[in-house]
């Protein structure tokens, strides 16, 4: 049987109206076009050129506050420490810094880069499967607030390293809850096959073993489950019963414990799934861990961020194929990886008020890598679009920026971030020269061009 082509159109797909009444921050204007608050995204793309990834401070405020809130009002004393990872852009680590957040880090450069955002050493916790002996030095020299330990071989390691400091490393152990939040493979971490965490069965024991070491202060556990989940609470809620059985266990051996570090991973809706609100997150951690008397902890990522950014690009050539219609932008799977890795979904809407408004048929949006994953969208009702014309990929400001490369040597694209109506370059575009010009030729082809 002949395999079914792909389908032209994606039928259930949000409308542009839709997406925008969904996104506050930005609005269609009838000259201008769109707006991330009050700056045109024309006049920036303009100024800064194009692909360039725009974040709205507002709107970074307004979801810090929103989770700051909900936390507060489910009668939690909670922490945020915003997951660097998503977005380890200055600026944006500034805004959400002088918000009141920490950072969770998982590297040397996420360390480095918070604390030049001025978060300090005290709101820094430091995650990660594999911190190498040279990060953790850096962590005990920088008396951080802490570190989420993930295994028995790591405790040891840092036991070791902050005993020859002098220091005591406060740590708490992440426990892999086995539990599986439903989210896509590549950013499920709650399995027991997955390689983050220590087993369940063996965390109660590995506690008090930490106890007795020296340079070690045990003050908690800590658990994330995974990355974008919408499917509601069940699975926050199974793995939050799983830490609040350890704590009893942990009191019941006299051990001590100051906190519980409840992860990230709640989810943004990138094009129509129920969003799970963060007083549901507040609701489910008030349900299963309120009762402990334990100060929580939160490490979002991509809640916080993901819809304060966009990626701004133009259209290189619209070229019709065989049986479907292409529209090649200026940005590419080097930039925005996340359609290519997960077969995720950005929305994508026309800049210009004339094409926001033209008729929309099928188009699949691709960039110019040599590469066919190199693909945005299939069959997305789009309008026709000449050369320049600019779109804008939608929730791009969480694992954006961050995840893209200099693949085909592409340049890394510059960032900008809107403040009412104001904007200004946040990090600049990579030059040419900055690309290329970390290359060497060994000393026996000193000669060659
Ligand atoms: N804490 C830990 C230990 C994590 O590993 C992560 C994310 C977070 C917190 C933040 O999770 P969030 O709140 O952002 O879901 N690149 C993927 C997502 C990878 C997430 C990795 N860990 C994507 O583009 O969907």
């Amino acid at each position: 049987m002949a395999t079914p082509a792909p389908a032209l159109f994606a039928e259930a797909d949000p409308s542009f109206t839709d997406l925008l009444a969904a996104r506050p921050a930005l609005t269609l204007h009838a000259h201008d076009g769109l707006l991330l608050e009050g700056v045109a995204l024309a006049r920036i793309a303009e100024a800064v050129g194009s692909p360039t990834w725009v974040y709205s401070a507002g709107t970074l405020r307004r979801r810090y506050r929103a989770l700051a809130a909900a936390l507060k009002g489910a009668g939690l004393e909670a922490e945020i420490h915003y997951a660097v990872k998503a977005n380890t852009n200055r600026a944006v680590l500034a805004v959400l810094g002088a918000e009141g957040a920490g950072a969770d880090i998982v590297s040397e450069g996420e360390l480095r880069a918070a604390r030049q955002a001025g978060i300090s050493a005290s709101h820094i916790v430091f995650s990660g499967v594999g911190k190498s002996e040279r990060e953790l030095r850096l962590a005990l020299a920088e008396d951080i607030h802490q570190i989420n330990a993930e295994s028995a071989e790591e405790i040891a390691m840092i036991s070791a390293l902050a005993s020859s400091l002098g220091r005591t490393a406060r740590v708490a152990i992440r426990v892999n809850p086995d539990v599986d939040a439903g989210t896509h493979a590549k950013i499920t971490t709650g399995k027991s096959d997955n390689k983050f965490g220590v087993a369940f069965d063996d965390a109660l024991a590995l506690y008090a073993h930490m106890a007795s070491l020296p340079g070690i202060q045990p003050v908690g556990i800590a658990t994330h489950i995974g990355s974008q989940i919408t499917n509601g609470m069940a699975a926050y809620r199974a793995a939050y019963a799983r830490l609040a059985e350890l704590v009893h266990g942990i009191r019941a051996r006299g051990l001590p414990i100051q906190r519980i570090d409840c992860g990230g991973g709640l989810g943004i809706p990138y094009r129509d799934e129920p969003a799970p609100s963060p007083e549901a997150l507040a609701g489910a951690i008030k349900a299963t861990l309120g009762g402990l008397g334990l100060p929580v902890m939160l490490e979002p990522g991509r809640w916080l961020v993901g819809p304060a950014g966009v990626l701004l690009a133009s259209i290189v050539i619209q070229k019709q194929g065989a049986s479907r219609r292409f529209l090649v932008t200026d940005a590419a799977m080097n930039d925005l990886v996340r359609p290519a890795m997960y077969e995720a979904w950005h929305g994508i809407l026309p800049v210009s008020p004339r094409a926001f408004a033209a008729e929309a048929t099928p188009a699949d949006v691709v960039g110019p890598v040599c590469e066919s994953g190199d693909t945005f969208a299939r069959g997305r009702a789009l309008p026709l679009l000449k050369p320049g014309e600019l779109v804008a990929f939608l929730d791009a400001g969480a694992y954006g920026a961050v995840m893209s490369s200099t693949y085909n040597l592409r340049p890394l694209a510059a960032e900008v971030m809107v403040e009412g109506d104001r904007f200004a370059v946040v990090r600049d575009r990579q030059s040419y020269d900055a690309m290329l010009g970390a290359g060497r030729l060994p000393s026996w082809m000193e000669n060659a061009p």
